[in-house]
């Protein structure tokens, strides 16, 4: 088979056929097809689309790219994960594992890096020192069996398709394409032997689903996908507009996902992960409603079982007692990098916050840690940004609202004004949409 005769056949929009779609798997799996050749293929698919049979067909050929995880039988009907199509201060997965594991769950998770403007679970796992996103085997089975839970990344032999070519997507600016999102994320999730998914689907500007008619097609869509890959989904529409929490960037989210897993009610997210761990409970018959399942999930974060669960989980994947212990139950900030420098920023008006829009916020924390324009497996770890005030809280005029992480000592115009354009302040105090839009 020719990969510039099936280059060409998508270029001209038409359908490749299950052995072409196989042909380029396997290629981009053994290292087979040029790396050219890859982005052009993305590009192609981005711009002409692809038909629901090639998304299945892709998908599937993903998962079959490497090993399907393999569990024993007394885990069947507990493998549970959950993923996000991505958000600015989306750090919901951190804490959501090690909580769901302390509810007698099993999560094995694969995630992913950060994509364009969204930060990935795996660069702010990194900024763990120690913290290892490959495990083997046995570690797997160890984790599992012992605490609960892990996360780790595609590797060479767990969906190594997805592994290249969610690189090449955000290098060729072809992430945000609904297909292309699906078999990524169901790929991986297949890969994971899992019984059940909880997806959030997340719509709104500061996304790659603007509208909810589209995010309803993807979601249909991936529901009847992994059907067919053997695992029931049930997914959430959430509207994301605002940043999750109040810290955006890598060491930043993990500082606050550990305040959440120590029990401090964070603005915007805690909710949401109450939300989304009372539908995995309910979903995989753990409790009989979700609100049943909202209870136990706020329980094991405010009781110190989901932390417990958090740290082990360090631990085996190779961070020292001592920092594990320091980052959990000591001064968690000192145990993570930090950037060399802070600028506030201040109000600029009084009132009430109304907005503060997530997508310049991501796009500047994007460019604050980026240190190679074609990498990004070497993010500055430590940059970010802390928001001080956040929606439906009060700002007097000349008060801090922001504090900008970052590691060169002149902080750039562009980025003091995209945060400055950012919030929206008014005399007049709005309700606050709920994040949720609907159950699917
Ligand atoms: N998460 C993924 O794993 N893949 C995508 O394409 C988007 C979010």
């Amino acid at each position: 088979m020719d990969m510039k005769y099936i280059l060409r056949k998508k270029r001209d929009g038409e359908e490749l056929s299950e052995e072409e779609i196989k042909f380029f798997i396997k290629g981009v799996s053994n290292g087979t097809i040029h790396e050219a050749q890859i982005g052009a293929m993305l590009m192609a698919i981005f711009i002409k689309g692809m038909t629901q049979q090639e998304c299945v067909t892709l998908t599937k050929e993903m998962v079959f790219s490497g090993d399907t995880m393999q569990w024993p039988a007394k885990f069947r009907g507990s493998l549970v994960d959950k993923h996000s199509t991505g958000g600015v201060g989306d750090k919901v997965s951190i804490p959501l594992a090690p909580a769901l594991a302390a509810c007698g769950l099993k999560v094995p998770m694969l995630t992913g890096r950060c994509l364009s403007f969204t930060g990935g679970t795996l660069d702010k796992l990194e900024s763990i020192p120690g913290f290892r996103i490959s495990l083997t085997d046995t570690e797997m089975q160890s984790c599992l069996e012992e605490v609960g839970c892990f996360m780790m990344g595609t590797t060479e032999r767990i969906c190594p398709a997805d592994k290249v070519l969610y690189k090449i997507r955000d290098l060729t600016s072809t992430v945000d394409y609904y297909n292309l999102i699906a078999s990524s994320i169901l790929s991986k999730k297949a890969s994971e032997g899992i019984d059940y998914l909880i997806m959030d689907l997340k719509v709104g500007s500061a996304t790659f689903m603007k509208d909810v008619e589209s995010a309803r097609v993807l979601a249909h869509q991936k529901i009847n996908l992994s059907k067919l890959l053997g695992f029931k989904t049930r997914i959430l529409l959430t509207r994301h507009e605002t940043p999750l929490g109040r810290c955006v960037g890598n060491s930043l989210e993990i500082f606050e996902s550990i305040e959440i897993l120590r029990g401090k009610n964070v603005p915007l997210i805690k909710d949401l992960i109450l939300h989304i761990g009372g539908h995995a409970l309910h979903l995989s018959g753990k409790t009989s409603s979700v609100e049943e399942g909202e209870l136990k999930m706020r329980e094991v974060l405010e009781n110190g079982k989901a932390l417990e669960c958090f740290k082990n989980m360090l631990i085996k994947q190779g961070v020292s007692e001592e920092v594990s212990h320091q980052l959990c139950f000591g001064d968690t900030r000192s145990a993570l990098p930090q950037a060399k420098y802070q600028t506030r920023i201040l109000a600029q008006n009084t009132g009430w916050i109304n907005r503060i829009e997530a997508f310049p916020i991501g796009k500047v924390c994007y460019e604050l840690g980026k240190t190679n324009e074609n990498s990004s497996d070497t993010l500055n770890r430590s940059t970010g940004v802390e928001l001080l005030k956040t929606v439906d809280e009060f700002v007097e005029i000349n008060e801090p609202w922001i504090l900008v992480h970052h590691s060169e000592e002149q902080l750039n115009e562009d980025h003091i004004n995209a945060l400055k354009a950012s919030i929206t302040i008014s005399s007049v105090r709005i309700e606050i949409e709920n994040q949720l839009i609907e159950v699917i």
